[in-house]
């Protein structure tokens, strides 16, 4: 997830308090490369290894500058003819955090320049089919001003930017937001397709950004594009094209507060990155999937024979990690037959009688800073096992003391409470389980490719569980209140359960436990009275029917019941259904979505602090 932002006007006067004002250090004019400097500073949350602008003035030309970095390491030119601008802020996913690798890429002869959010999946194809321009970075995005070149070229002068965007757009797989712009063209070329991209409207001047938040202190009239529009931003307006016809898209005007649109309207971040999950979960899998050949890329490749010999996948994480290394070890097993066992890592020991070199040592961590993983880690590559790291920070200590990494690609997350980077990890640890699988021959492609259309379904199916919000709102305004809560569910829905509840314990500082849907019997059912509500896994990949069994036994002691089901099924005695689309071995995963809104709004209504819950820290690099 990375942040794209871009101006096209005269400047702006500024008001005293005005924050590029203060930025330019004048008071009177801020420049566009300010103004786009200040729009990059709004968007660091969504990603910080990088920044770059490009900027355009008639006499000057294009100017470049990109630093590897945070938004502030950047100097931005004084380029005082500029009239329109673009910058970028970046979360690595292609080629580590380099200034080689920043944003903006520009073609070979330098006349244009591209920002992009998201990933082209066939930039490998499309490198192939450009194999005479010089390429200087590791990125996806450079193909895009190279393939500019060529369309611009073949227009034989006689194009212009936007044509060459929008035969250029149609080439590109993948998700995509990008920003183009062109030395001698007054104009930014703006395309989306599955990335954010929201344009703003003033008098004299135009704005374009991921996210509202980098211009909202200049207009709050913006207009949002839809997936597939290609537009051209002037200083006096914009025009946009759907399938090639001038459209219409509106405009509309953000009442948010600043504090609340830093966090995208949202009021706290973990809403707002529980609604990320879609985005967060599509950059997972982009080009990863190779969903009709039965399997996936995850760019790493294990030494020969190393899979064949492969007796032990040993999976170490702490908290919300181990819980999603506890959905991974079932699906290890199912998929790629290699026995899986799951360790808290401030646990853990290689263990005598196991051999290191048939062992895998997978770390889960979000961070890759956590020092209870990094010490399980150590002692693992002590021991003389294969360790492999899942994570979402590129540079992090975990991916420098491991042998392979794959990443999570969710973006950053600033609320306490992991709650997207949970749904992609899991993502992440289904596609290694299967590329295991398949290079083992313990998996036929026939048999991979329903896990692989789960996963390709799995954003829409998440989004459709975020539509039903209210739904849950409700059920916490009812049940919130209660002495303690408890989560249930089997196989896969254990550890669904246990994320559930520790979601709810962090941030409503309510009583919450996650079970084992059989173990209630054995125990914890003392504890069950009408104020303890039940929420339960109900899906597929949970042995639903057994499952609910169990919190039938619950509700004869008077316990309100919340069931996420399966779509299609019903359970008619529960106080609350919650409907999870069929997306096969990660339908489970999408439940999870109900549990995180569901603790959300408890702790909402308790008003908690809730992305900075007490006692909590984001990253624990303490033992
Ligand atoms: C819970 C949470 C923590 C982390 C744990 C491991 O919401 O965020 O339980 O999952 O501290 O952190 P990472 O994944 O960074 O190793």
């Amino acid at each position: 997830m990375c942040g794209i932002t871009g101006y096209i006007g005269d400047g702006i006067t500024l008001d005293e308090d005005d924050d590029a004002g203060a930025a330019a250090g004048n008071g009177g004019v801020a420049s566009v490369g300010d103004i786009v400097h200040e729009g990059l500073r709004n968007l660091e949350y969504r990603g910080y290894d990088s920044a770059g602008v490009a900027l355009v003035g008639e006499t000057s030309g294009l100017t470049v500058a990109k630093r590897s970095g945070e938004v502030d390491n950047l100097t931005v030119p004084d380029v005082p003819d500029a009239t329109l601008g673009v910058g970028h802020t970046r979360w690595s996913t292609h080629g580590p955090p380099t200034d080689a690798n920043a944003h903006p890429h520009t073609d070979c002869a330098g006349d244009v320049a591209v920002v992009h959010n998201g990933i082209v999946e066939n930039h490998e194809a499309l490198k192939r089919e450009l194999a005479d321009h010089e390429f200087t970075s590791d990125t996806d995005t450079e193909v895009i001003p190279h393939l500019i070149e060529e369309e611009l070229a073949a227009q034989r002068g006689e194009g212009d930017l936007l044509n060459a965007v929008r035969a250029v757009e149609v080439r590109l797989e993948g998700s995509y937001a990008i920003c183009a712009v062109r030395e001698g063209e007054d104009e930014i070329v703006v395309a989306r397709r599955g990335s954010p991209l929201v344009l703003g409207r003033d008098d004299d001047a135009t704005f374009v950004a991921s996210d509202v938040t980098a211009f909202l202190e200049h207009t709050r009239d913006v207009t949002y594009l839809e997936d597939g529009d290609v537009a051209a931003l002037s200083a006096d307006g914009v025009e946009i094209y759907a399938d090639g016809d001038l459209v219409d898209r509106g405009v509309e005007t953000v009442t948010w507060e600043a504090d609340a649109a830093e966090k995208g309207g949202y009021e706290h971040y973990m809403r707002k990155e529980i609604h990320e999950q879609p985005e967060a979960l599509r950059q997972t899998i982009a080009g990863r999937l190779d969903v009709d050949g039965g399997d996936v890329d995850l760019d790493v490749s294990f030494p020969p024979g190393f899979l064949a010999d492969l007796e032990e996948i040993q999976i170490v994480a702490c908290g919300t990690s181990n819980y999603a290394g506890r959905y991974a070890a079932q699906l290890f097993e199912e998929l790629s037959g290699v026995r899986a066992t799951v360790e808290i890592a401030s646990e853990y020991e290689f263990g005598a009688g196991r051999s290191p070199d048939r062992t895998l040592v997978v770390a889960v961590t979000q961070s890759g800073e956590t020092a209870d993983t990094l010490g399980a880690v150590r002692r693992a590559n002590a021991a003389g096992a294969r360790t492999f790291a899942v994570t979402n920070t590129l540079g992090s200590t975990v991916t420098r003391e491991v042998d392979d990494t794959a990443f999570i690609r969710a973006g950053p997350e600033i609320g306490v409470a992991a709650t997207k980077t949970f749904a992609s990890q899991v993502a992440t640890l289904t596609m290694l389980a299967v590329a295991i699988g398949r290079e083992r021959g313990a998996l036929g492609a026939a048999d991979a490719r329903p896990v692989l259309e789960g996963l390709r379904d799995l954003p829409g199916a998440v989004q459709q569980v975020l539509d039903a919000e209210p739904k849950v709102r409700e059920a916490a305004t009812e049940y919130g209140d209660s002495e303690a809560f408890f989560f249930v569910g089997r196989q896969l829905g254990v550890p669904v359960a246990l994320e559930g509840a520790l979601k709810l314990k962090e941030i409503s500082y309510d009583h919450a436990e996650g079970f084992a849907a059989g173990e209630l019997k054995h125990g914890p059912l003392a504890l069950v009275t009408p104020d303890t509500p039940v929420l339960a896994v109900l899906t597929d990949g949970a042995r639903a029917d057994e499952t609910m069994n169990n919190v039938t036994e619950a509700q004869t002691r008077g316990a309100p019941a919340i069931g996420c089901v399966s779509a299609g099924e019903e359970y008619g005695t529960l106080d609350v259904s919650l409907p999870v689309p069929d997306v096969g071995l990660v339908e489970p995963l999408v439940a999870n979505v109900y549990l995180q809104l569901f603790a959300y709004h408890v702790a909402n209504d308790k008003d908690r602090s809730i992305d900075k819950p007490r006692n909590l820290a984001k990253s624990v690099t303490v033992e």
